[in-house]
């Protein structure tokens, strides 16, 4: 079942076509990494998509409803979780006491088991530090545990391993699949690290001047001629 399709979306920002013509579907529980060049439009994307930002054109449907006049807090309570590029947390919170602020916010979906979640994203005997004390990676965790305790239906992470270590990118990449594989988490991840795309081995969609130019597995995309000479070529 799908559970967004995206269709011919169009943003403009004075005299740059941000998106143009950008289409787009995910099923119920996938996985989609979304790939593309310094400025394509990726988190206009996602800006538009949690309804941060208005289309100039285009129709997204989500679980079966058109989400056209649906404000951001309306899509959060839809299931659209968003994590913004840089963290949101606050210093001397404990780990715990940022996934209660989480779940008491109007976008949560029923109560969370936070024993469970802080231990799904390697938090599990952190409960107690404050977030001041995390290390970069684990801030990061922190930040999607914060939006699985939302229960979202799809989750939105933009370029989620941006200053981690290999071994924390590695560790999100477990993560993520885990996410998708045992709970069912739809997720669309934009993604600049070719190593990270590779091993979590999802599908992916290119994106080149505001449009997806091209979808399919890793190995798929990664043999189009069009996407190793414009984008795959240059940095792999
Ligand atoms: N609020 C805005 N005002 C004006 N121009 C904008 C605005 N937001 C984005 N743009 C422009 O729209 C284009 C797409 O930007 P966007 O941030 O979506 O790209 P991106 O694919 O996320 O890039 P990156 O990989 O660098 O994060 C760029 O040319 C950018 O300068
Ligand atoms: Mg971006």
């Amino acid at each position: 079942m799908t559970l967004l399709a995206v269709e011919g979306l169009e943003k403009r920002f004075g005299g740059v076509q941000a998106l143009a013509g950008l289409s787009l579907s995910l099923d119920e529980g996938g996985l989609l990494c979304l790939l593309g060049p310094n400025g394509c439009g990726k988190t206009t994307f996602f800006r538009v998509l949690s309804g941060e930002t208005a289309a100039d054109a285009g129709r997204i449907d989500f679980a079966d409803r058109r989400l056209e006049g649906e404000g951001p807090a309306g899509r959060a309570r839809l299931g659209i979780a968003r994590k913004l590029q840089t963290p949101g947390l606050f210093a001397a919170l404990t780990v715990a006491e940022h996934l209660a602020l989480a779940a008491a916010s109007p976008a949560a979906h029923g109560p969370v088991d936070a024993a469970a979640l802080l231990a799904r994203v390697g938090l599990g005997e952190h409960a107690e530090t404050p977030a001041g004390r995390l290390s970069h990676g684990q801030r990061q965790w922190l930040e999607i545990a914060m939006l699985l305790a939302l229960r979202p239906r799809l989750l939105l992470l933009d370029e989620p391993t941006a200053g981690m270590t290999r071994a924390e990118t590695r560790r999100t990449a477990a993560l993520l699949r885990e996410l998708n594989d045992k709970d069912g988490v739809a997720a669309i991840v934009i993604e600049h690290d070719m190593a990270f795309v590779r091993e979590l081995d999802v599908a992916v969609a290119v994106m080149l001047q505001g449009r997806v130019v091209a979808t399919g597995s890793y190995a798929e995309v990664g043999r189009d001629p069009l996407v190793r000479e414009l984008y795959l070529g240059k940095r792999a």
